[in-house]
């Protein structure tokens, strides 16, 4: 039977007549926090072998910014949707980070954002590489040991999510070796073969970047330097079997206008694209840069070796610096950045040759997507599907899903319906599955034409079929993006008595 509570309503300094895009319509932030055990299955139904929980990380803000939002500045938020035994239960719960309790306690932005100058702020502490930024832990959500880790692009804390109750937990210290001067960035990997969690951090001080390697026991058992030669915006990695890769794109802040106190990203068209390879224990001497054609890559799929090469898949943006059109809203300009048609990103794979140091590298399609997602027990090998999302002209917005086979170069999709909008769709295996397609994908929507939310379950191997389930969420949420599937199977409290799934009686 379904049961909704609403948990917390928190107190929002947003005036009802904000007309912000990023705020109003698909982006309209949240205040409540909503247990809801036994969601009603609006149609298919709930597959018996899919048994673990969705998360999703979004960027939710409760108060107006010092002078210009950007939709990287909202505190954090986690939704969840668990499934076991063919039901499912949902929690969102507000990333309790040191930022959100501060502006509670005085109803104002503390700390100037992204599209803000740092000499804005109230506050003279801070994040992040920019420095001065409120750490929300509102970008990425990623599971090791058994709990969920929120992180925040520009590099900050991790918090600590419990996967089953969203609640927070506190900070990742790793066992006292947390890197506290830094932070870390978003998109740290969870390699599932080993354990261990693999990280980066970057800022604007000399050497510029670092990577690490926790291990599974917690302990920060690898940290080295990675030289740049100069302040660069990194916003994820890759991994193989043996190594890990990082990069130096150039688009980066204008180096003039940086001492200026000016964070200004601008695309350094005469430079090319660096990606440093490592092994995953490697010292700093061992670095080996690989050069590449000049673009700026959001995010990276999966990468495998094969023979002396390293195969590395992401998206390329083909315009990493869009100029400003006049065929949008004007309100949308400064947002261009997020839209993936202006930024013609596409899947793209480089090859990196271990023996001979050059780079081969191509483009996949001309689909222009993002955001791609693959089913992890397949990760780090010569895996076949990534799953992505397509974007809704203009906007940082996703309409759609696109399955890319990577072995024959097919493309399946589905285009979700006029003012729907998807997430970032991760992969859940099927329990028992072999096949990499034997999982399910799973999306949760912001439906303006219902006026709802709902989460979507696809077959991985039928995405163009459409959802084989829809489930009704207690009202509609914020569109956000980063997202993971934690498999109950890595949950240590999954079956216990105090289990949200068992407590209502599933
Ligand atoms: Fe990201």
């Amino acid at each position: 039977m379904v049961n909704i509570d609403l948990v917390e309503r928190f107190v929002s300094t947003i005036p009802a007549d904000d007309d912000h895009p990023y705020r109003t319509g698909p982006w309209r932030p949240q205040q409540a926090e909503w247990n809801a055990d036994d969601l009603p299955v609006v149609s298919g139904e709930i597959p018996a072998d899919l048994d673990g929980v969705y998360l999703r990380n979004t960027e939710n803000p409760l108060h107006m910014p010092i002078r210009h939002y950007h939709p990287f500045d909202g505190d954090g938020m986690i939704h969840l949707v668990g499934f076991r035994d063919g039901k499912a239960f949902y929690r969102n719960r507000f990333v309790r980070t040191d930022g959100l309790a501060a502006e509670a306690a005085t109803g104002t932005s503390l700390w100037a954002g992204i599209s803000e100058s740092p000499a804005w702020s109230d506050r003279t502490d801070g994040v992040g590489a920019r420095t001065r930024l409120k750490d929300s832990a509102s970008t990425d959500v990623t599971l090791f040991r058994g709990e969920a880790l929120a992180s925040f692009y520009q590099c900050g804390d991790l918090y600590r999510i419990d996967p089953l109750t969203g609640r927070t937990l506190g900070r990742a210290d790793f066992n006292g070796g947390f890197p506290t001067d830094i932070g870390v960035s978003a998109h740290p990997k969870n390699d599932d073969r080993t354990g261990e969690l693999l990280f980066f951090n970057y800022g604007k001080d000399s050497p510029y970047m670092h990577y690490g390697v926790v291990d599974a026991a917690n302990d920060l058992v690898h940290y080295v330097d990675v030289e740049l030669p100069g302040p660069r915006l990194p916003h994820d990695m890759a991994y193989t079997e043996n190594y890990v890769i990082l990069n130096d794109f150039p688009l980066f802040w204008e180096k003039e206008a940086l001492a200026a106190g000016h964070h200004i990203p601008r695309m350094h068209r005469d430079l090319p694209s660096r990606f440093a390879v490592l092994p995953r224990r490697g010292s700093a001497d061992q670095i080996r840069w690989f050069e590449a054609d000049p673009t700026y890559v959001l995010h990276f799929v999966n990468a495998f070796e094969d023979g002396d090469e390293i195969v590395l898949d992401g998206f390329f943006q083909h315009d990493p610096e869009p100029g400003e059109t006049t065929d949008v809203d004007a309100r949308l300009r400064p947002f261009r950045f997020l839209a993936l048609d202006q930024l013609q990103s596409r899947l793209h794979r480089w090859r990196l040759n271990l023996k001979t140091g050059q780079s081969r590298e191509e483009s996949l399609t001309d689909t222009v997507s993002e955001f791609g997602m693959m089913n992890t027990d397949f990760a780090t090998t010569d895996y076949r599907y990534a799953y992505a999302a397509m974007g809704k002209p203009g906007w940082f917005l996703f309409n759609g899903i696109v399955r890319h086979d990577l072995h024959t170069g097919a493309e399946e999709r589905f285009a979700l319906p006029d003012g729907v909008y998807g997430s970032e769709s991760a992969v859940a295996p099927k329990v028992g599955g072999t096949a990499e397609d034997d999982a399910y994908l799973i999306t949760l929507t912001t439906d303006m034409n219902a006026d709802a939310s709902y989460a979507l379950v696809f077959d991985a191997a039928r995405v163009a079929d459409g959802p084989v389930c829809t489930l009704a969420l207690p009202e509609r949420i914020s569109s956000g993006t980063h997202s993971t599937w934690a498999p109950g199977s890595q949950l240590p409290n999954w079956r216990d008595a105090d289990h949200p799934a068992t407590s209502m009686g599933l």
